[in-house]
């Protein structure tokens, strides 16, 4: 296993571009195919029309790279704030150095406040987090802050990025600090985090007095931060409720329980994004990458309270060995989870959630960006109606519960 580990991270060296990969392999327990399954992803990388088309390779190299200090003073103009209101779609972005932008904003203090960070090679509109701010731009009754650090995640920077976290979290604190100067309070807020960035919404915990109300953590990133003391990355402590969504447990995503409450979603890899498994023999990246950014697709989805998916109580662990539905009262996955439910819980869900043309009775809902396959073959429709009506039943058991309990 050692000389393995070795192997692999000579190649890592070689080739810095695939460090997710890397990481991935060198926790990998199987030696055998190792350099066949880089090879694999080299290839696989290009091509791959839901995600990679902004990762040009002939673009930046690693001495492009930005390092940011724990020190750094904020305001940054590499970490930005941009505010959205209402349905209009128009950023405003946030100056925190003028004592008047709050009150010439269009900051709604009775609406709910949701701040979006974006993850690894992210920006205000880049996949996949774009999805779920033209979502919260769609309903319209947020404020939604966007936070902008994509200089501080380019491609291939991963390890500059880890290690930019803790200061993109200061800024975002530096910035909570001037709303609490305007009357509006930590507690009010809630941090939706994609991959590196529910790290960063762990992390502002560190530099703040009053708790995030809620963080909704995206499938946290795996690669490097698994092994890190709960300071350095998201725990279930830093916020009052912290609700995980796995969706891509063991490689880029987390494994385990990482939140107040986990949701597994389906063993913590999507059956929509499998294409290449059977000539690889396992997972090829973008079929773990499309896993991982479909959880910014479920939490779309959840906006409308009655498709959010229902997860049912399981075993304590994502991925688990024996993954069965277990019968116990269901609860709501994403931003109509209920603030007292713990524990951990699985969705099963063969559909790609928040794919346009999902539902026949609003052909506006959802977003294309959320469909690896087409969802116009009649097979898959059916298939669909049969998923949705068992997503029902679990939403009146879940009625049911409400009613006769809360
Ligand atoms: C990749 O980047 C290069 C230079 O920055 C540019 O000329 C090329 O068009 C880009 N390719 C794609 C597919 O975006
Ligand atoms: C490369 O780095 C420069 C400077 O940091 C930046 O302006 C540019 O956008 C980067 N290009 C890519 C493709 O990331
Ligand atoms: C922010 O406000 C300050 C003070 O009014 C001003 O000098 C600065 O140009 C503003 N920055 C931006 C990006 O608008
Ligand atoms: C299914 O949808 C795709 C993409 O929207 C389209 O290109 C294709 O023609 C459609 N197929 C049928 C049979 O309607």
């Amino acid at each position: 296993m050692a000389s393995c580990a070795r192997l692999t991270l000579a190649h890592w060296t070689a080739a810095a571009t695939f460090l997710v990969a890397a990481t991935y392999l060198a926790g990998f327990p199987l030696c055998s195919g190792q350099l066949d399954a880089l090879r694999q992803l080299r290839q696989d990388v290009p091509g791959d029309m839901f995600l990679l088309d902004r990762d040009n390779k002939t673009g930046n190299s690693s001495k492009d790279c930005l390092q940011k200090s724990e020190k750094l003073q904020c305001p940054d103009p590499d970490i930005r704030f941009y505010l959205y209101v209402g349905t209009s779609g128009e950023a405003d972005e946030i100056n925190t150095t003028d004592p008047e932008w709050f009150a010439q904003s269009q900051f709604n203090p009775d609406a709910p406040t949701v701040m979006l960070v974006h993850g690894y090679r992210g920006g205000d509109s880049l996949m996949p987090t774009v999805v779920l701010k033209n979502a919260y731009i769609k309903l319209g009754t947020y404020n939604l802050i966007t936070v902008d650090y994509g200089p501080l995640v380019r491609t291939p920077c991963y390890v500059q990025a880890v290690n930019n976290l803790k200061p993109v979290a200061k800024c975002i604190s530096h910035m909570l600090s001037y709303f609490r100067l305007n009357n509006v309070y930590t507690e009010k807020f809630t941090c939706v985090g994609f991959s590196l960035g529910s790290h960063i919404c762990g992390l502002i915990d560190n530099y703040v007095t009053e708790k995030l109300e809620r963080i909704i953590a995206l499938d946290p990133a795996r690669p490097l931060l698994s092994n890190r003391r709960d300071n350095q990355k998201l725990d279930p402590k830093d916020a009052q409720q912290v609700l995980v969504f796995h969706t891509n447990a063991g490689f880029y995503g987390q494994t385990g329980w990482t939140g107040t409450i986990d949701f597994c979603v389906n063993n913590g890899a999507q059956p929509y994004c499998q294409k290449t498994r059977r000539l690889v023999r396992r997972p090829s990246l973008d079929e773990q990458l499309c896993s991982h950014a479909h959880a910014v697709c479920y939490m779309a989805q959840s906006l409308w309270k009655e498709r959010a998916q229902m997860g049912e109580p399981c075993a304590n662990r994502c991925p688990q060995n024996n993954f069965f539905d277990r019968r116990g009262i269901p609860v709501p996955m994403g931003e109509f989870t209920p603030s007292y439910a713990t524990g951990t819980f699985c969705v099963k869900n063969e559909f790609p959630p928040y794919c346009l043309g999902a539902d026949e009775t609003d052909p506006t809902f959802g977003d294309e960006r959320c469909c690896p396959v087409y969802p116009n073959k009649t097979r898959k429709r059916i298939g669909q109606m049969l998923s949705e009506r068992r997503t029902q039943r679990r939403w009146k058991m879940w009625n049911r519960f409400e009613d006769d309990y809360l």
